[in-house]
């Protein structure tokens, strides 16, 4: 496995064979089971497997984890190692924005609600950095997690609207065996908040299985996931939605394709998680 920081070795070792599939796994690192089914399934569908780790700046907020972020490099790349990953890039703040720098890349209205509302500058870093690692790498295929719902609705958009020329693969959320989303930041959890975070999916579940049964109020749906979660006192909500999962705007009846998502503390520590519903 190559692990680098050097741009220009990137584009030599995509470009050695042009008829050589890629593909990309992009990561914040402190890596878990979670990106490990991403780069098992890009190696699945490629020939070469190339993965990133890079904890954005951009897409941090003042206040926001960025300083605390796990930075745990030789157990990622001795995992990266197993997996059979063939390329890793590592580039530091400075190769990755150097002085002078100065472009945008936002995919403004789908960047504003949900996550966006609460992160208002955290899109427009995530689709800055992503699209500068299509660039760099030119994958045939890049690999994302459904963890992480909003950033692939949006991720979609701007493939879609810049024309690049490469496919998105989206990967079911992996989990704890008590249902909890896996997330590089759940090891910021006391026990305590650990064992009360498991209500974050209990209320996804219990939605999902009342829209099954036939509910279709939105406001229902909503209220249902926060009284639960409510009930559980190291909780503290940031958001539950009921979404248009192509539009990301609220709905007050559920139809067509719909997303589930909520956002809560325990603690400082902000966990997400989603259930995408299809033909409603
Ligand atoms: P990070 O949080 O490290 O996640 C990297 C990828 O792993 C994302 O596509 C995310 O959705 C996926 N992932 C995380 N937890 C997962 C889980 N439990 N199951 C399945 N996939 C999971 O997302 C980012 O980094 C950054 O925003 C990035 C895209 C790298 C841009 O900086």
């Amino acid at each position: 496995m190559v692990v680098t920081d050097n741009i220009d070795q990137i584009r030599q070792k995509r470009w050695q064979d042009p008829t050589v599939s890629w593909g990309l796994v992009p990561t914040m690192g402190a890596l878990h089971d979670g990106h490990l089914a991403l780069v098992k399934k890009a190696r699945m569908e490629n020939e070469r497997v190339a993965a990133s780790i890079f904890v954005n700046p951009t897409q941090f907020a003042a206040g926001e984890d960025l300083s605390t972020y796990p930075r745990p490099l030789e157990r990622d790349l001795a995992m990266l190692d197993a997996a059979g990953v063939d390329l890793v890039f590592t580039p530091t703040a400075d190769i990755m924005y150097p002085a002078g720098f100065q472009s945008k890349v936002e995919v403004t209205r789908l960047s504003r609600f949900l996550e966006g509302a609460s992160r208002p500058a955290h899109f427009a870093g995530v689709t800055l950095i992503v699209c500068k690692l299509f660039n760099i790498f030119q994958p045939t295929r890049a690999y994302f997690g459904q963890k992480d719902a909003q950033q692939t609705v949006i991720l979609n958009r701007m493939v879609q609207d810049l024309n690049l020329n490469l496919e998105l693969v989206i990967c079911p959320t992996q989990r704890a065996s008590d249902g909890l989303a896996l997330s590089s930041r759940n090891q910021y959890l006391s026990p305590a908040e650990r064992a009360a975070a498991t209500v974050l999916n209990q209320a996804l579940q219990t939605a999902a299985k009342l829209i099954k049964e036939g509910e279709t109020r939105g406001d229902t749906i909503r209220r249902t996931m926060g009284e639960l979660i409510s009930g559980e006192p190291l909780a503290r909500i940031d958001y539950v939605s009921a979404a248009d999962l192509n539009t990301l705007e609220e709905l007050d009846t559920l139809k067509g394709d719909v997303l589930l998502s909520l956002a809560v503390f325990f603690g400082q520590t902000r966990l997400i998680d989603n259930v995408m519903m299809y033909d409603i």
